[in-house]
């Protein structure tokens, strides 16, 4: 018998579908009692991250209880500074806690040498979700773009204001230069060996890309991309490689004709009629429901999905957040949502 193809990669290879195919960046997570169940059973979140089995389970259970039409590895954009040498732990109701790097004297601490073995558990987990998920759900794997990771690694956690990594590359462009070529290369190498184990598509995570003003957008968020797409597609043409570039606003258009990305996700602040005419009939978008939205249900809910569908699913769409699922987010929201997108109602 001769599969169909999964809606979520016909999405991505430009087919518009009568329905779009849908999944929710974080859809796995603590909105879920059956992750809270699983987490509260190691002693660490990247213990979690680390343990096939338990990775495997988590990627699974939104996929039992929603039917998304893709599955997203369960794992962390900080596995990579992790794999690279430097010290990550994530701290109860704190978030990620990095040992920071602050100089290119700092680089030394790091090496590229061993990631795929601090990253073997990752690559196993990918094999066995390959062999647990539905025949027509895909699998995505992801990273973090290179801007958004050395944010993480310079101020060592989350932060407002990314002082001390733009002091770093406004002051010493040339070592902030070193550390983004590392991270890049480092994660184009580990997006293929994620593709070697069976993911299907794959996302870069620029959280923090709309921060940067026009030059440093262009030099740290669009050039490293290109790298790590160019790279990527060298040895996976075939590949779906989705960006997203949040809160990248008015440079969204040069992002895409730039770096070469196969697909574009909109962040909740992209009017979509605008995405329609500008981004969609160049590329699949995907997006971009406010999680707030999604959070506060209702009328709020039924009429932002309505307008969503409205401007995009007449071009190749995927249906998704803005950003990630917040976790407070009730299930029936979520199970209202999936109705909603599929015309149950
Ligand atoms: O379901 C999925 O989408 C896959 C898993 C996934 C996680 N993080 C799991 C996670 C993905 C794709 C990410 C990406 C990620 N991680 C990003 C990019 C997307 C974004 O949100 O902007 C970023 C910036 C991170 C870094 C990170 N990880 C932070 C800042 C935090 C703490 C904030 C928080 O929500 O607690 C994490 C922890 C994290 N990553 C959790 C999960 C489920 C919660 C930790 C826990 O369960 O204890």
């Amino acid at each position: 018998m001769t599969k169909t193809v999964k809606p979520f990669l016909a999405a991505l290879h430009g087919e518009t579908q009568a329905r779009p195919p849908i999944w929710l960046m974080r859809q796995a997570g603590r909105y879920l009692e059956e992750y809270r169940e699983v987490r509260k059973n190691v002693s660490g979140f990247l213990e979690l991250c680390y343990t096939p089995e338990l990775a495997c389970e988590v990627t699974l259970q939104p996929i039992r209880r929603f039917g998304f039409d893709a599955a997203i590895m369960f794992s962390d954009i900080l596995v990579l500074p992790d794999a690279l040498g430097q010290e990550v732990t994530f701290v109860e109701g704190e978030g990620p806690k990095l040992a920071p790097i602050r100089n290119g004297s700092d680089l030394s601490k790091l090496s590229a040498d061993w990631i795929h073995q601090r990253l073997e558990p990752v690559y196993e987990a990918i094999t066995l979700m390959k062999q647990r998920l539905p025949d027509q759900t895909a699998l995505i794997g992801f990273a973090g773009a290179p801007w958004t990771v050395a944010t993480y690694m310079i101020e060592g956690g989350s932060s407002k204001d990314f002082a001390n990594t733009k002091a770093w590359a406004f002051q010493n462009p040339n070592s902030f230069q070193d550390l983004i070529n590392l991270v890049a290369d480092a994660t184009a190498d580990y997006l293929c060996a994620q593709v070697d184990q069976g993911v299907e598509a794959v996302q870069l995570f620029d959280s923090w890309a709309g921060v940067l003003p026009e030059d440093a957008f262009a030099r740290w968020v669009i050039e490293p991309t290109k790298r790590i797409v160019d790279r990527f597609k060298q040895r996976h043409p075939d590949i779906p490689f989705i960006g997203f570039p949040r809160g990248a606003g008015i440079n969204y258009p040069a992002y895409v004709e730039a770096t070469g990305v196969t697909a574009v996700g909109l962040d909740t602040t992209v009017p979509t009629k605008w995405a329609a005419e500008t981004l969609q009939k160049k590329l699949p978008v995907q997006g971009n429901l406010d999680p707030q939205v999604l959070l506060a249900g209702g009328d709020m809910l039924d009429q932002s999905v309505g307008r969503i569908l409205e401007n995009l699913q007449d071009g190749p769409f995927i249906f998704n957040l803005g950003h990630g699922i917040i976790k407070e987010t009730p299930v029936s929201h979520v199970e209202r949502l999936m109705n909603l997108v599929r015309g149950r109602v």
